[in-house]
């Protein structure tokens, strides 16, 4: 399924119209959400009973806490929650069942083919935009932007910013495509979704010493480290794991922000939870670099690294192959 065609659902909710009108008679809605509950916890989905009330939710077009307004449901419901359950069991993300995730202020259609956003994730978007507080009409690069949700959730932000959003994956840029023409229509300012790889010393060249803030999510996780099926079997390979450290891709991203950034603009790059300090190491070796910090989750891991462009960039101004050289 592609973004042309997957911006459905497995089993359709009743959408953003609105909640279903909850029947009079029809069959309990509780049997069915114990038993999904029960299901989920065989097949070791994690958080079960909060999961089979999300995929009720969306069928049912409510929120979590508004399935006490449908006591009974349809038969069709729970023919199609059923369904839900069974899939889910499956371990396909539920986020591919319902076809979204949320970052920040938007809702971003997600299935296969494109990494699902993460929780995590808002850490660095709150980051950014914080960082843009005081700068009036920004330039944003998002790098590494899979399904557009840092460069669309900072677009919905910030109304004033351009925003670039980079992917060198095919699939990746469809839903990405996807996404930015269905923010455009809800009213969000238009992104700029690029085909391009952050190895390439000539990525967005034009834009060199633009950029107020880089934000990158890379694909980060050692090759080899065990992940949950929802992970091994339904992101993108490519979008998950980076060499056998896991680091493959950061000295490029540093070198591509050295390049795009303006003296004072910031990089924020979310890092594997086993790199602790490695990425910050690696910004501290650039001398245009300042202020170098990691920061925790919320579970105190450390997860993000930043860094702000003291001094001037390389002739070239796109952060140059000798620097991704001794960056690795
Ligand atoms: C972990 S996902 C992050 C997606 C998005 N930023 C998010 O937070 O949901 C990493 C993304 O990097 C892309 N990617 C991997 N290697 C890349 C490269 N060399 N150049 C550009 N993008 C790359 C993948 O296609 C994938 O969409």
């Amino acid at each position: 399924m592609t973004a042309g065609t997957g911006a459905g659902t497995e089993c359709s909710g009743a959408g953003a119209s609105g909640a279903r009108d909850a029947p009079v008679h029809g069959s309990p809605l509780r049997p069915a959400i114990l038993e999904g509950e029960r299901v989920l916890d065989a097949a070791g989905v994690p958080s079960a009973r909060a999961e089979v009330e999300m995929l009720a939710a969306h069928l049912l077009g409510t929120e979590r806490t508004g399935l006490v307004m449908f006591p009974r449901v349809e038969p069709f419901v729970l023919d199609s929650l059923g369904e839900l359950v069974r899939r889910r069991a499956e371990r396909v993300p539920l986020q591919h069942l319902t076809g979204t995730a949320i970052l920040g202020g938007v809702t971003l259609a997600v299935g296969p083919g494109v990494f699902v956003p993460r929780p995590e994730t808002e850490w660095l978007l709150e980051r950014g935009l914080r960082w843009l507080r005081d700068r009036r009409d920004p330039v944003v690069v998002d790098l590494c932007t899979g399904s557009g949700a840092l460069a669309l959730a900072l677009a919905h932000e910030r109304p004033d910013a351009r925003v670039f959003a980079v992917d060198n994956d095919r699939a990746a840029l469809e839903w990405a495509h996807h996404n930015a023409a269905l923010r455009r229509e809800l009213g969000d300012t238009p992104i700029e979704v690029i085909a391009g790889d952050v190895t390439d010393p000539d990525l967005l060249a034009e834009r060199a010493g633009s950029a107020d803030l880089v934000v990158c999510n890379p694909p980060y996780v050692p090759e080899g480290t065990p992940v949950p099926p929802e992970v091994g079997e339904h992101d993108p390979h490519g979008a998950v794991f980076a060499g056998g450290d896991g680091l493959e891709l950061v000295p490029h991203v540093v070198a591509r922000a050295e390049g795009l950034l303006r003296p004072g603009g910031l990089l924020g790059v979310e890092h594997d939870e086993t790199h602790g300090g490695a990425v910050a190491a690696l910004m501290r070796r650039r001398p245009t670099l300042a202020g170098v910090e990691t920061h925790p989750d919320l579970t105190g891991r450390p997860r993000f690294a930043t860094a702000v462009l003291s001094g001037e960039t390389d002739s070239a101004g796109t952060g140059s192959a000798q620097a991704v050289d001794e960056l690795a």
